[in-house]
């Protein structure tokens, strides 16, 4: 079976992408990482890359006039790298370039700590835990020009009724996260997503 040749965009602390290579590593998750494309030239991510022998891209805002021009380097660096997949872990931009979008569209692919809609944007663990909701979770779906409201393709219940701060929330859907993500990557090399509207249908090769 072919390995998903994936690009990881991250702009922290990078435990899911630490979490995905640990699976690939595992043998459980059929998938390469050919690249770690960053906007943060501080983000822990990017020793996780080093240790583990990825390349390392850092496209720093600073250094474009606008958002677009600024995707179009992602794009092109994707592109080089000829990746399958796009796998956002933790980047706090919000992926702007239309070029980019349609280049690869359900090609891209989020994490996010909520059960969207429910709580979109940032700190959805804290807004659940504020809210006091008894269950929230984990969300994976494809990126499009909408802020985390592209198709869903994956969803978790976390039952957090019992935690204390917003950190124990954090951290208990963390934990879900891990292991959802790689799984989720590995779908991609034994069948395909077939997205019809608001809809991402999995189907097997
Ligand atoms: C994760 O909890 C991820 O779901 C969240 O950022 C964290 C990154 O952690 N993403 C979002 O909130 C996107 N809206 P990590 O850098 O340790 O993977």
């Amino acid at each position: 079976m072919k390995k998903v040749k994936v690009a990881i965009l991250a702009s922290g602390r990078g435990s899911n992408f630490k979490a995905i290579l640990k699976e690939i590593n595992a043998g459980t998750c059929n998938a390469e990482i050919n690249v770690l494309i960053t906007n943060n030239p501080d983000a822990p991510a990017i020793s996780i890359a080093e240790e583990n022998d990825i390349p390392v891209e850092i496209i720093e805002r600073k250094f474009f006039t606008n958002r677009e021009d600024m995707d179009v380097k992602i794009k092109e660096i994707l592109d080089q790298y000829e990746v399958d997949l796009v796998v956002l872990a933790g980047y706090m931009l919000v992926l702007k370039g239309k070029e980019l979008l349609e280049a690869y569209k359900n090609k891209i692919i989020n994490i996010h700590p909520a059960l969207l809609p429910s709580f979109p944007g940032v700190d959805a663990q804290k807004q659940a835990f504020d809210y006091g909701v008894k269950v929230s979770g984990v969300t994976i779906h494809f990126v499009d020009a909408t802020l985390d409201a592209g198709p869903i393709i994956y969803q978790e219940v976390v039952d957090i009724s019992n935690c204390k701060t917003a950190e124990e929330t954090a951290a208990k859907i963390l934990k879900i996260e891990h292991k959802a993500y790689a799984k989720i990557v590995d779908s991609f090399s034994k069948g395909k997503y077939i997205v019809d509207g608001r809809r991402a249908k999995y189907i097997l090769d």
